[in-house]
């Protein structure tokens, strides 16, 4: 599905809303719906089990959204958590400068791709693509054109080199998406921190920030915390909360918002290791996306070009979203950094004492952080599709279906009486949806044929519909039609409850 149809899918079915919408919408700022909330909560539950309750050695923590200014001064973010923005003069549009780059970059991969996708149509079965992006020259042309520029821009933006940045704008010839103009302002930073100012003290003494990243909550509390749960190095920190960032470009629907939520954990370990825990959690949370259902191919690794202030390895995993394979999730090795930062600004000592090597030290931390609305899209988008399927009377009929894993989908089963009029049908259905509803979501539904009530299960993704016929009523049996395949089965009334509860994990 294109990706306007997935945003009016998310509208029509109640996953998704702009926010304050009565007044035409507030940019980069959506509400979830009901069924999107199930779907979010459903998520960050998954996450939160897999990375807490699984792992002995990692606790949680639910910090607060405002914390002394002081936290971000140390941790970077007041001088460098920046974006390079540029004006462009005739459309007075506003853009973030490496983005128009990449975007560039992106143009030419997409011509890159169409020429392996013609060779493959040529050459069919015998069509070997690595020899093929080795050997052509037009794509080995493409690949090097990228790679040229990729490097150039993440040097600029290690260095804040903004004329470069501009230079290269200028040598690419891009134009504003709007107006076509080429008339474009000097590149410079922008913070992308908002602030608010505390109550009762006036003036910059008093300002305050909304966290753009949950983790420091984590890393000002490590001590607390380990010396609280008695945690032993290595050990995690995990913590789910809302973010915000003054983006410029807020665009593409919920990848890129103002207020989101990030689902974070830090690993504190000795000095020397981090490499070899950088490298577990890559794997570790690739395969988390795979248990979520997310096919290997729609993912993969792609190394900064450039360095966050703070690390010294990060690597993304991306999402082959609508518009491309964009970031989903980021794994950073941040070094001892931030703590021996909040150790010197704050005065108070951040330290392990290791008694293996019978050492204090200041640990270092790898951290994964991904962004839970960025998720709820990339689930969304893989799972939804239109198909033709055979109807009622075996003609070919097409269906929105969205294939969520059971496990994250809103609704896990609905409970459909055969007939809406006939008393003792809704009887025998309210019972079976009284005796599962206190064990997962499960809805109720009597209105319109049958065929419709299925076709508005699939659109939301509801993986088990339970259909209580006149035969229910002699032997106590329900139908029970399985979401992906269409296939039904006969089961009965006491074992529903085990044999969905069993599928959702
Ligand atoms: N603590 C590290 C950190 O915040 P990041 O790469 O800036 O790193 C981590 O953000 C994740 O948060 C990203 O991979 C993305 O999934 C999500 N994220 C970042 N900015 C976002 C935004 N404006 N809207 C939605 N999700 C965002």
């Amino acid at each position: 599905m294109d990706f306007k149809q997935i945003i009016s899918h998310c509208k029509e079915y109640g996953f998704i809303f702009q926010s304050s919408e009565i007044y035409d919408g507030l940019s980069a700022v959506y509400d979830y719906g009901p069924n999107g909330v199930e779907l979010k909560n459903n998520i960050k539950s998954f996450w939160w089990k897999s990375m807490v309750q699984m792992h002995q050695n990692i606790v949680g923590l639910d910090t607060a959204i405002f914390m002394h200014p002081k936290t971000w001064k140390a941790s970077g973010h007041v001088d460098a958590f920046n974006d390079p923005l540029i004006d462009n003069k005739d459309s007075k549009k506003r853009y973030r400068a490496d983005v128009l780059v990449e975007d560039y970059i992106a143009k030419v991969e997409g011509k890159l791709n169409k020429e392996i996708k013609k060779a493959q149509k040529r050459f069919g079965d015998d069509f070997d693509e690595a020899q093929y992006r080795a050997t052509n020259s037009r794509v080995v042309g493409y690949q090097e054109k990228m790679d040229t520029i990729a490097e150039r821009l993440g040097t600029a933006m290690t260095d804040g080199n903004l004329e470069d940045i501009k230079a290269l704008i200028e040598e690419l010839e891009i134009a504003c998406p709007v107006s076509g103009s080429k008339n474009w302002t000097d590149v410079r930073q922008f913070n992308l921190m908002f602030n608010t100012q505390l109550g009762n003290i006036a003036g910059e003494e008093g300002k305050l920030y909304l966290r753009p990243e949950t983790a420091q909550g984590i890393f000002v509390n490590f001590l607390n915390v380990q010396k609280s749960t008695r945690q032993k190095i290595p050990f995690g920190i995990a913590q789910i909360g809302k973010a915000f960032r003054n983006e410029i470009v807020a665009r593409q629907f919920i990848f890129r918002m103002r207020e989101f939520e990030q689902m974070e954990m830090q690993f504190f370990v000795r000095p020397g290791e981090e490499m070899k825990y950088y490298e577990y959690w890559k794997e570790t949370r690739m395969k988390w996306h795979h248990s979520i259902g997310t096919p290997a191919e729609k993912l993969r690794f792609h190394d900064h070009d450039n360095l966050a202030h703070y690390a010294n390895a990060a690597v993304d995993i991306q999402f082959d979203f609508p518009f491309g394979f964009k970031e989903l999730e980021g794994i950073h090795s941040r070094t001892d950094f931030d703590l021996s930062q909040h150790q010197e600004l704050s005065g108070r000592k951040l330290q392990y004492f290791d008694p293996e090597l019978n050492e204090n030290y200041v640990p270092y931390v790898v951290e994964t952080s991904i962004g839970c609305d960025r998720m709820f899209l990339a689930a969304l988008s893989n799972a939804l599709q239109e198909e033709t399927v055979p109807d009622a009377k075996g003609n070919e009929s097409t269906r929105t279906v969205l294939k969520l894993h059971p496990a994250i989908a809103p609704v896990k089963c609905a409970v459909l009486p055969l007939l809406k009029n006939k008393e003792e049908l809704t009887k025998a259905a309210t019972d079976v949806y009284d005796q599962l509803k206190p064990h997962f979501l499960t809805q109720y539904d009597d209105k319109d044929a049958i065929g419709r009530r299925y076709r508005r299960q699939d659109a939301i993704g509801t993986p088990y519909c339970v259909t209580v016929d006149f035969d229910t009523l002699e032997d106590n049996t329900v139908t029970i039609r399985y979401r992906d395949s269409l296939k039904q089965e006969r089961i009965r009334i006491e074992d529903l409850k085990a044999t969905i509860a069993g599928k959702l994990i």
